[in-house]
């Protein structure tokens, strides 16, 4: 994946702008405040439609203007293609792939991205639905049919919520088709999880030890909380699970069992980082991630994404960042933002700062 060149027509702080890019890494440096994040932000939003900073499509518009426009050549897997973005503060989005209209859901697994800012950081002891998101995006931007399954589950779900909610107080409410429903998606969005997680587990350890030079063991585990024997998988389960928990989720008017309740959790051998994790282990475990993250894409799709490093440099120590470096080095093509060009220093120039660009915002 490679990225030639992005537009950015009214998008947050930009009039009008274009970049064009070598194959190289690019480091956008300047103060704070001038608009680096908002490119890294309008590339994320062309790989998935949407911010990860914002969920108003009014925010991305400059201030003043009608419509915003984000358009990005790339090459993916040699052929060149072209994604246009038109933002409306009121309506929809009109996204194109070669000037094809998409939906949002078409769009998610054309241009592959890893992005990394410092909210992930927050990740291991974040909310859960944090890292439930993570796992869900990474594995939908591999799979269209995991997203499709993730919102038709979704959508089960909050009709089931509907009707424990209107029939309160009712002898019974008429579960069983969003049940069935539920429970077929639940099905596959666990074994899907579980898929990508064992293929997670093979890289995540690999690159914890590359990062820290270390001795610690990292793995990752599915946790469902509403089960005591291991994952439940089987859509047999599931619905039984749905049915035991009735008078419970219609005392709440809420649905306690499924993958919109799983979790993930990040182990130091028996160590649970969650709980006991110090701010050096979470911060490599989550890089150790987006490491692992990148080689998951690479295996799936054939080629490595683009990766985005907001800010993140600055949290890593010296070792830490130096083996990132070195890592995406000549692999990745990586978009860096960074206020202090010192943060590149001890670092060969050849590695990275091809195109050292000054981010000045118009007007
Ligand atoms: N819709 C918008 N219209 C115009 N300007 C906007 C809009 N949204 C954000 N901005 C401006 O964009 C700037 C923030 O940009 P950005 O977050 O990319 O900064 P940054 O260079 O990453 O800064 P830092 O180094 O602090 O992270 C702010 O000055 C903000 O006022
Ligand atoms: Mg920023």
């Amino acid at each position: 994946m490679r990225l030639h060149s992005l537009q950015l027509i009214n998008f947050r702080n930009y009039k009008e702008r274009t970049w064009e890019f070598g194959p190289d890494s690019v480091v956008l440096y300047g103060p704070n405040g001038i608009g680096k994040t908002n490119i890294l932000e309008a590339v994320y939003v062309a790989t998935v439609g949407r911010s990860y900073r914002t969920t108003e499509t009014a925010d991305l518009i400059r201030f003043g203007a009608e419509e915003a426009g984000i358009i990005l050549q790339f090459t993916k897997k040699d052929t060149p293609q072209k994604i246009t973005i038109r933002l409306a503060a009121k309506g929809r989005k009109d996204i194109r792939l070669n000037g094809n209209a998409l939906s949002q859901r078409e769009l998610i697994g054309t241009l592959n991205t890893v992005l990394f800012c410092p909210e992930d950081l927050q990740l291991i002891k974040g909310s859960p639905q944090q890292r439930r998101r993570f796992i869900d995006m990474e594995i939908s931007q591999t799979s269209a049919t995991y997203y499709h399954q993730l919102s038709l589950y979704n959508r089960a779900l909050q009709q089931r919520n509907r009707l424990l909610k209107e029939y309160a107080g009712q002898r019974s409410v008429p579960l069983l088709e969003w049940d069935e429903q539920l429970a077929t998606g639940a099905a596959y969005l666990v074994k899907k999880r579980l898929e990508s997680i064992k293929k997670l587990n093979l890289l995540i350890d690999l690159m914890n030890r590359r990062l820290t030079g270390g001795k610690e063991n990292l793995q990752l585990r599915y946790e469902q909380p509403y089960s005591a024997q291991g994952p439940v998988t089987e859509k047999d389960a599931f619905l039984q699970l749905l049915q035991e928990s009735l008078p419970r989720d219609r005392a709440r008017f809420t649905t306690s069992v499924g993958p919109h309740r799983d979790d993930l959790g990040f182990f130091a051998g028996p160590v649970d980082l969650k709980k006991y994790g110090s701010q050096g282990q979470q911060r490599t475990a989550v890089l150790s991630l987006k490491l692992s993250e990148l080689e998951f894409i690479k295996s799936e799709v054939g080629e490595y994404p683009l990766l985005l490093l907001d800010d993140v440099l600055s949290e890593l120590d010296k070792e830490r960042r130096a083996n990132l470096l070195q890592f995406i080095h000549n692999r990745v093509q990586t978009f860096i933002t960074t206020t202090d060009s010192e943060d590149m220093t001890g670092l060969s120039p050849a590695m990275l700062i091809a195109c050292r660009e000054e981010v000045t915002a118009d007007d």
